[in-house]
């Protein structure tokens, strides 16, 4: 396969490095309006081909697929152009900057018969994947609900604000495990830097059934935390992404609701079983990732973070967004 590379800025070297590696994509361009940034990944991967204009590699007949690694608003654009030149997208998160823009660009797919693929990298990882199959072997038990907690010190975006730049993360891993559209979401957040961009944001989410998630972003935390907690009737998982030996681990704590109780005593019996750290692989999110891109395509068949996963990601990040403006008001999905 012949693969253009459209951004290589912060993210883009990263899909970069894994293109090389990848024994099936024999021809890699990379393409940046940035002069400085074409030199470095020339000087850095010497077997690259280097374009400064995306619309001349868009024109290259022999590339079949284009990853979009740009910052979002440029997202929608390039992907429109790449798939009327004939090319499959991998487009990095967040899809597209609205609900709109994102079924336009399924459409256009559809009609077009191209593959479209969203960088959801964490469902590639080890930790993500056996979660995954924690909950749909009934490990789990049904949720009882989903908490995240992503914050660190920066890095600020000029274009979105920390629900779009770090909630995508979070929303991915939530849908991809849970499989259902939330019915609601409601979003607070406030901006200490006054260009209108929240800093901190808190978004809580309920599904049917009782199910609800929280989240908590936050681009000024002294310290980097990337924490999950998934409770389930049966074991709770906390998934610490920061840790690099016990990164998942599951407990066989809970509560036991007895309704036979006289109404006087205690209803909730506690369970504290043991806890566990299941062994996970070491393979590369983004080299799974890319391979996954690759069969898609040769298969012709939906990739397991498709463009759909992508506007399901929106979906809600659109919902925080009129949340936010409209005093942490309840949107119905
Ligand atoms: N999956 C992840 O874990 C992850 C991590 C970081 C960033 N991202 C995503 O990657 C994307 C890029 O983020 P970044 O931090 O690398 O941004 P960045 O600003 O560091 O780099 C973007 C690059 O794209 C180039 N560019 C923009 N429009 C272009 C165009 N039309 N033609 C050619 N070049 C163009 C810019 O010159 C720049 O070099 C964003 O969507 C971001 O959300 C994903």
């Amino acid at each position: 396969m012949k693969l253009g590379i459209i951004g290589l800025g912060y993210w883009g070297p990263n899909i970069v490095r894994n293109a090389i590696m990848n024994p099936e994509i024999t021809r890699v361009v990379c393409c940046d309006r940035d002069p400085e940034r074409l030199g470095n990944i020339q000087r850095t991967f010497s077997t690259v081909e280097t374009c400064a204009d995306a619309d001349v590699l868009l024109q290259d007949s022999e590339i079949d697929a284009v990853a979009i690694i740009t910052p979002v608003f440029a997202h929608y654009d390039l992907a429109k152009k790449a798939l009327l030149a004939g090319k499959h997208i991998l487009v990095e998160k967040p899809f597209m900057s609205t609900v709109q823009q994102a079924e336009e660009i399924l459409e256009l797919a559809e009609k077009h018969q191209r593959i479209v693929m969203v960088d959801h990298t964490f469902i590639f990882t080890p930790a993500v994947r056996k979660i995954k199959e924690l909950y749909q072997s009934g490990v789990l038990g049904d949720l009882y609900y989903f908490d995240s907690v992503r914050v660190n010190l920066g890095l600020f975006q000029r274009d979105v604000n920390v629900i779009w730049d770090l909630a995508p993360h979070d929303f991915s891993i939530m849908h991809h495990i849970i499989g259902k559209r939330p019915v609601s979401v409601r979003a607070m957040g406030s901006d200490h830097v006054g260009k209108g961009m929240e800093d901190v944001a808190y978004v809580h989410v309920e599904f049917e059934n009782n199910l609800i998630a929280h989240f908590h972003v936050n681009w000024l935390s002294p310290v980097k935390v990337r924490r999950m907690l998934i409770a389930g009737t049966k074991k709770m998982v906390l998934y610490d992404d920061m840790e690099n030996v016990e990164k998942v681990r599951v407990f066989d704590k809970g509560i036991d609701v007895n309704t036979r109780e006289a109404e006087y005593q205690m209803l909730v019996n506690y369970r504290s079983g043991e806890m566990y750290s299941p062994v996970l692989d070491n393979t590369e999110a983004l080299k799974a990732l890319l391979q996954e891109f690759i069969d898609a395509i040769q298969e012709n068949r939906q990739p397991l973070t498709s463009g759909q996963d992508g506007l399901e990601v929106v979906r809600i990040l659109e919902a925080t967004q009129v949340s936010i403006k409209n005093d942490s008001k309840k949107i119905n999905l």
